[in-house]
């Protein structure tokens, strides 16, 4: 990295964002992580810190339809609307994976599970039947401590069966 570069990961910029279908206008560094935007700066604090470093799932929202670890995008990289777990059930209703994962006690502690829920969304909007597999393989990519992967699995089935893909 040369100097120029390194010194404007230090200088603050202006970016607009489009965050559940709302956009705000955030003044901050380019290199700071989208995870710390949205919880210090826009109060979105279901998308969670685990790792830091891409490893655990748990900072995963939605970047332009595509499930995305948001402690890894910076903000000079975004270029998509981004969805996070506030902005799946704005209304009293739940969104099918959540009322899924609810009905098939996939949490324990639940720090994983806003994280595990946009990736389910983002799978199911791709591919709304899924098989068993597919949702192990896609799942896979998160860390659950309380290690409730069964039930997670059985939370995405139950998802792909009642037509989570409308919402
Ligand atoms: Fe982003 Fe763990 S906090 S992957």
């Amino acid at each position: 990295m040369g100097t120029d570069q390194y010194r404007s990961n230090f200088v603050a910029n202006e970016f607009k964002i489009q965050v559940n279908g709302q956009e705000h206008r955030v003044v901050t560094r380019p290199g700071r992580p989208l995870l710390d935007v949205l919880r210090e700066d826009l109060g979105l604090t279901g998308t969670k810190y685990g790792c830091g470093e891409g490893a655990c799932g748990a900072c995963t929202v939605l970047v332009g339809g595509v499930p995305t670890r948001s402690c890894q995008l910076t903000m000079d990289s975004i270029d998509s609307e981004i969805e996070t777990i506030e902005g799946l059930a704005p209304e009293s209703e739940l969104h099918p994976v959540q009322q899924a994962f609810i009905d098939q006690g996939a949490m324990q502690c639940g720090y994983c599970v806003p994280g595990q829920i946009m990736t389910a969304v983002g799978l199911l909007r791709e591919k709304p039947q899924v098989s068993r597999d597919e949702i192990v393989t896609t799942m896979s990519e998160h860390i659950c401590r309380c290690c409730n992967y069964s039930r997670i699995r059985a939370a995405v089935e139950q998802a792909s069966q009642s037509g989570a893909k409308s919402r």
